[in-house]
């Protein structure tokens, strides 16, 4: 196996040439991670609703972080970044608080990135205001139906192209907005927050009901920022979310845990190396977050986790500071070369790990047996039809993965074999391609794959540090 480097070209996600990934003897360190870019970009739209400073430290410092950085500074806040390590960024925003933000005299461009269209139009909706949001090619094949229908029942008028489904997308707001009580239509936290963010400019009590629980970071970080969120177990599984209109959000000071989707595909390149032992610091373990790890363990990963303080303890949510995090666990974990063998994951378990379906596919391919993913459909609505991008990468690496409907289907072990693959500019597909060539038999190469620093920026060195 030879160690030349691979050409990592991240500087022009439109022109830059194909990373070639030759196989890797080892892999072994510390992977560097960027801040959650779930938490990243929640923490930056709170602060503009607080009146005040906010400081954010440790921040992820992808492109739809920054994107969202960006449109929340064309609303009349203050938005200053400082850089800390290439990956995560700090940010000090000072926002004269929800009822001084300011119409943006233009089109805000939320480029690649679906969670900042879909939580921003749930802040414009309660603002007196008429706003245009818009993106890259990705984003304007992406369904916004499913938050244009809620929001309208609101009271705020929402208008987007072919028939009111895909962007660009108008939002004339309005104040107050009525409560609601709703159940979302596809397990989506960026509906779930889109609607909590509009309730809290609602008069009355605003509850989201989902039959499949989904990530909640919005709910645990506007607690953490005063505004009570209430939490009701519903039957059959599934959860409701309710909050009071007219709650003031706090400013806080808080530190971004390191990026479990991101730390993932150090999770999976480690545990299918046959010679392996990676150590991911301070990772984001929320539970509606975790569950790679956990899908991973199930398949017989060797992942050992140190957790750090615990943010339900007692007086933790009093704390202010960086200490005080944003209300989310943290944990260290340890990979080590893993025997797999096959799962099947029932429709809640893709909506838990839905970002880390297409790595977890990578895994299957290692892993004894038929692994079942069932109730994937929604990995067609991401920032490419992931299930074709998938399939059509792992294909090409000689892995066996076929789909019925929405279950795929990925029958192991296979021998991987270096090969094109397309990312599709998709951020995750390139990553979970470029883990793929760590462990396939001769060079593989992904073309555009500057795409990753969507979320990672800086994957690609990251990936020639580890093997080294
Ligand atoms: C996200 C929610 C998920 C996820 C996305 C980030 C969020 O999307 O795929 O990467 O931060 O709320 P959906 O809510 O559309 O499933």
């Amino acid at each position: 196996m030879s160690g030349s480097p691979a050409v990592a070209q991240e500087s022009d996600r439109a022109t830059g040439g194909p990373a070639i990934v030759r196989p890797a003897d080892r892999l072994r360190g510390e992977p560097g991670l960027p801040g959650d870019k779930s938490i990243s970009h929640r923490a930056l739209l709170m602060a503009a609703l607080a009146d005040g400073e906010s400081l954010i430290e440790a921040a992820g410092d992808g492109e739809d972080v920054r994107t969202t950085a960006a449109i929340v500074g064309r609303l009349g806040v203050s938005v200053e970044r400082t850089a800390e390590d290439g990956r995560r960024v700090s940010y000090r925003v000072v926002s004269p608080g929800v009822d001084g933000l300011t119409e943006a005299d233009g089109i805000l461009d939320c480029r690649n990135s679906g969670t900042t269209l879909r939580l921003t139009a749930g802040i414009l909706a309660g603002l007196p205001a008429m706003h245009v949001l818009d993106g890259d090619a990705s984003l304007r094949r992406r369904p916004v139906a499913r938050i244009i229908e809620p929001l309208r029942s609101m009271g705020a008028v929402l208008h987007a192209r072919r028939n009111d489904s895909l962007p660009p997308l108008t939002v004339v707001g309005h104040t107050p907005l009525r409560a609601i009580d709703v159940t979302t239509v596809v397990p989506s936290a960026q509906v779930k927050s889109a609607i909590l963010l509009a309730g809290l400019r609602a008069d009355g009590r605003t509850k989201v009901r989902e039959a499949i629980a989904t990530r909640d970071h919005t709910e645990r970080m506007l607690r953490a920022r005063g505004v009570p969120v209430t939490r009701e177990a519903t039957a059959g599984g599934g959860v409701s979310w309710s909050l009071e209109g007219g709650g003031r959000v706090q400013a806080v000071v808080e530190r971004v845990p390191a990026d479990v989707s991101a730390a993932a595909f150090w999770l999976v390149a480690g545990a299918i190396h046959p010679d392996a032992e990676l150590t991911l610091r301070g990772v984001g373990m929320n539970p509606t977050r975790r569950s790679i790890v956990d899908l991973l363990r199930r398949m017989g990963a060797r992942i050992d986790e140190e957790p750090g303080p615990d943010p339900d303890a007692e007086g933790a949510s009093a704390m202010v500071g960086p200490e005080a995090g944003v209300g989310e666990p943290v944990a260290d974990l340890i990979v080590r070369s893993s025997v797999l063998t096959a799962i099947d994951l029932t429709p809640d378990e893709v909506a838990a790990a839905i970002d880390e379906i297409p790595v977890l596919c990578l895994a299957a391919t290692q892993a004894r047996g038929r692994t079942i993913i069932r109730g994937a459909g929604e990995l067609r609505h991401k920032e490419s039809d992931r299930i074709a991008g998938v399939v059509a990468g792992l294909t090409a690496l000689g892995g066996r993965v076929t789909v019925d409907g929405d279950a795929l289907t990925i029958d192991g072990p296979t021998v991987l074999r270096g090969a094109p693959t397309a990312s599709l500019d998709d951020h995750r597909l390139a990553m979970t391609f470029a883990v793929a060539g760590l462990i396939a038999s001769g060079p593989s190469t992904i073309d555009r794959p500057a795409c990753a620093t969507i979320s990672y920026p800086g994957f690609f060195s990251e990936l020639e540090r580890v093997r080294a």
